[in-house]
């Protein structure tokens, strides 16, 4: 329960800096408001939750089922994605109206220790808090691109008030260094236990497997704006011998010249973040990156991107659970610490040359509920870690992350592999 508040409270405080008219912003279709992200995730628990397992539960509003239902087919048709931004009625107000009809919803449905369904309403609650999480981060990458399309450039957050030093004291040499892993025959993924909620993870991470890896070799940190700008400025992004063929095209189609956000103001190295336009640091990772991009900076620097598996073995050796103390950061932040990869979880998803698809023996869960993750599993790639805007203690080593390589909204950026 105490899980369950506060991460409903969580999403609440996200959007104390908006102002109303924020709350209705949609830049592209692949964004959603931020209104929607609240209404949404209240949706979840009510559909999932509410309506199987409390008898006596009244919706708010009938209605609301068409137009908060993401893509859940079994549950019925859905609002068009590309015109939420349309929906200025339910009002804020009206949809935090829903969220508390929810909650008290939900505050009697978890304190029936005796209901007979216990075990699921559990489980499944659980469920509906990560989903929660990861509705916030979507929430801060969906803004960050809709206020990207105002030429205010405004910003979210005042960055002084944040909190946010920027480059760390103590920050490394630019010098990249690699650690060795000597590969083998190597466990990765979880077996995922229904009705353990204390235990989470997500249906696509498992079943647990076994898979051989090549001795790698993975680089410390992630690649900074310093050795991107290096790629652009050698012409990487009208070079088709980097690019996989797809990726060209992309390129081409929409004339990318370099990463989301980066700007020049006055020569000036500059680029937009959630604190406004700010100096682009170069010790810094790069972050906005499609994986296309990733992909064509790791042939031009003569490495590759890791595949996942590589990547979850080497982080579950120095895995330890995330720390207890947020750090209130909305930016990714120089590389600084002792471990033997550092930036793993606090600053960019990092791209994966692995293909989003089911481990061998996974099965989706039967009913809408199963369409949580499975029905995804063509034509996107894997991201793993975590970033500045994933919430605390979401993240773990085999968490799967996912986008279509030429998406390059969410704080996506890479760290590089090679063979040994
Ligand atoms: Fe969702």
């Amino acid at each position: 329960m105490a899980h369950y508040r506060r991460t409903r409270d969580d999403s609440l405080l996200a959007c104390e800096p908006l102002c109303i008219e924020d709350y209705g912003l949609q830049a592209e279709a692949f964004t959603s408001p931020p209104k929607w992200h609240l209404a949404h995730t209240s949706w979840f628990f009510e559909t999932f939750l509410l309506k199987p397992f409390l008898p006596d539960y009244r919706p708010l509003d009938e209605r609301y089922e068409f137009l908060f239902n993401s893509y859940y087919n079994g549950v019925g048709t859905q609002f068009s994605r590309a015109q939420r931004g349309l929906l200025s009625r339910p009002t804020v107000a009206e949809i935090r109206q829903y969220r508390a009809h929810v909650d008290r919803a939900m505050e009697v449905l978890l304190s029936d220790g005796d209901h007979p369904q216990r075990a699921t309403i559990l489980a499944r609650s659980r469920l509906g808090v990560e989903h929660e999480q990861q509705h916030q981060e979507l929430f801060y990458t969906d803004l960050k691109y809709s206020l990207f399309a105002n030429p205010l450039l405004p910003a979210y957050r005042d960055a002084a008030a944040a909190g946010d030093a920027g480059a760390p004291v103590h920050a490394l040499s630019s010098k990249l260094q690699w650690r060795e892993y000597g590969g083998g025959l190597v466990r990765v993924g979880r077996d995922v236990e229904q009705g353990d909620p204390g235990d989470f993870a997500f249906d696509n991470e498992g079943p647990a497997n076994t898979v051989f890896l090549a001795p790698f070799t993975l680089a410390r940190t992630l690649v900074t704006n310093a050795q991107f700008q290096e790629f652009v400025e050698d012409g990487g992004y009208r070079r088709p011998e980097f690019w996989l063929a797809d990726g060209w095209a992309v390129v081409q189609e929409l004339q990318w010249q370099q990463p989301l956000y980066w700007l020049e103001r006055d020569g000036a190295p500059m680029h937009f973040t959630l604190y406004g336009l700010q100096h682009r640091e170069s010790s810094q990772p790069v972050c906005h990156l499609s994986g296309y991009e990733a992909d064509a900076y790791a042939s031009w620097a003569g490495a590759r991107l890791p595949t996942e598996f590589e990547w979850e073995h080497a982080a579950s050796e120095q895995w330890v659970h995330a720390p207890t103390v947020a750090v209130d950061k909305l930016h990714p932040a120089t590389a600084a610490g002792e471990e033997p990869l550092l930036q793993l979880y606090d600053d960019c998803w990092q791209w994966t040359g692995s293909a989003y698809r089911p481990y061998p023996g996974f099965q989706p869960a039967p009913g809408a509920i199963g369409e949580y993750n499975g029905k995804f599993m063509a034509n996107q790639w894997v991201l793993r870690g975590g970033s500045c805007v994933t919430p605390q203690g979401h993240t773990r080593p085999g968490y799967r992350n996912f986008f279509y390589p030429q998406d390059r909204w969410q704080f996506s950026g890479l760290r590089l592999a090679r063979d040994i």
